[in-house]
């Protein structure tokens, strides 16, 4: 079978030389995307766009498996993620291995699909945590972004069962120029559902975010004013007593310097997809470089040989500006992924950085986020998923 990383579109793969690969940790963090399907839409998914070609999942014990080689490997945290991982009917049985095996779980889900006797059964197979998404505090917004008129009122009652039955209520607000001026509403709901940490998340252009980015990007005056209100509810909590944690993520459209994607390329992730490819971030399939696959290779092999999780470890596939940069130990150039959708090349500086020379796609993009979006959303879904398979 084919494990190539990039269905739709690509270019030629050069490897680096294995002898010029320089050490690296090990992978810490093992994220189990355990399928693609999901019944939401949402139009700022990060899955790939083409996420329908993508078929075969690996099955119970190929899971099992997975687990064990990372845990022996020196993997500590595993997520369960998708798609929405509630629809794997052997999700119990997943999450009990894990916890046999030593891992820290956590199950990340948008609720749609767990009920009181799914979250009793994980608790009791010994899941650690679960984080549910919500898409607006308004359910007319949250329901139109996720595709479902019931979603908002089964998040709500959801988390409030995770609490309930003994978790932390950890919940995720992706952001976005539609629901970012709502943002105090979304802390009070948080606040009423005794929250213990959240995270507003402006959303990250990758997958079907990228596709629908013109109307997603909030303008710069939206994020100030999202920060600033965000902080005055920080400080407001906090003297009041409520230990609620928020943490603010803001695109990296509106930095000048990029971050250091995945703490370094190959140093602590390892996703797996739902068909067995192994990948150092959850977007590199669209990569044009050969990525393996664990019903071919061992975990070892994959994370400490594979010509993927080696392509850029190190500085040495680095070009100007990056090479001869003084912060490349810190930001490692930047983002691999956004450097190939925004430039077409990889091995580029991510734009987000102001040494890039590529850096006016950014400029550009934070420009069109004044004007008035003017693109219908293409929601995240099969039908529109094999649109990108096409050719
Ligand atoms: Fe793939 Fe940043 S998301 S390297």
């Amino acid at each position: 079978m084919s494990n190539s990383g990039s269905a739709c579109n690509g270019q030629p793969s050069s490897a680096p030389s294995l002898s010029s690969v320089p050490t690296h940790g090990q992978p810490l963090w093992l994220l189990a995307e355990l399928t693609y399907k999901c019944p939401l839409q949402c139009p700022y998914c990060a899955n790939p766009v083409d996420f329908a070609s993508k078929t075969g999942e690996l099955t119970t014990a190929e899971w099992i498996d997975v687990f064990t080689q990372a845990r022996e490997l020196g993997a500590a945290q595993l997520g369960f993620s998708g798609g929405e991982p509630l629809v794997r009917q052997d999700l119990t049985e997943l999450i009990r291995e894990a916890r046999q095996l030593g891992y820290y779980s956590n199950l990340i889900t948008s609720g749609v699909g767990l009920n009181e006797r799914k979250i009793a059964d994980f608790r009791e197979a010994g899941l650690d945590h679960i984080q549910v998404s919500f898409q607006a505090a308004d359910p007319e917004v949250n329901n139109l972004l996720a595709g479902s008129k019931k979603a908002f009122a089964q998040k709500m009652a959801m988390a409030k069962e995770v609490k309930a039955q003994g978790y932390p209520m950890v919940l995720n607000f992706v952001t976005h120029r539609h629901n970012i001026d709502q943002i105090d509403r979304i802390i009070e709901l948080c606040v009423e559902l005794q929250a213990d940490y959240v995270e507003l998340a402006t959303c990250q252009y990758y997958g079907w975010a990228y596709e629908n980015r013109n109307d997603l990007l909030p303008t710069h005056a939206q994020l100030e004013r999202a920060e600033r209100i965000t902080n005055e509810y920080r400080d407001r909590l906090a003297a009041a007593g409520n230990p609620i944690k928020i943490i603010f993520v803001t695109p990296d459209y509106y930095e000048e310097r990029p971050k250091g994607c995945m703490n370094g390329w190959g140093q602590v992730f390892l996703t797996v997809t739902p068909d067995g490819t192994a990948l150092p971030c959850h977007s590199a399939r669209m990569l044009p470089i050969e990525f393996p696959n664990v019903r071919e290779q061992s975990i070892e092999a994959i994370w400490n040989q594979s010509n993927g999780f080696n392509h850029y470890r190190g500085y040495e596939w680095m070009k100007e500006p990056c090479a001869s940069c003084d912060e490349k130990e810190k930001d490692f150039g930047g983002c691999r992924c956004q450097a190939f959708m925004m430039t077409g090349d990889a091995n580029n500086a991510d734009p987000v950085c102001s040494k890039s020379p590529h850096h006016e796609l950014i400029v550009k993009a934070r420009e069109e986020a004044e004007l008035p979006s003017h693109k219908e959303p293409i929601f995240r879904n099969e039908r529109n998923s094999k649109v990108f398979c096409k050719g």
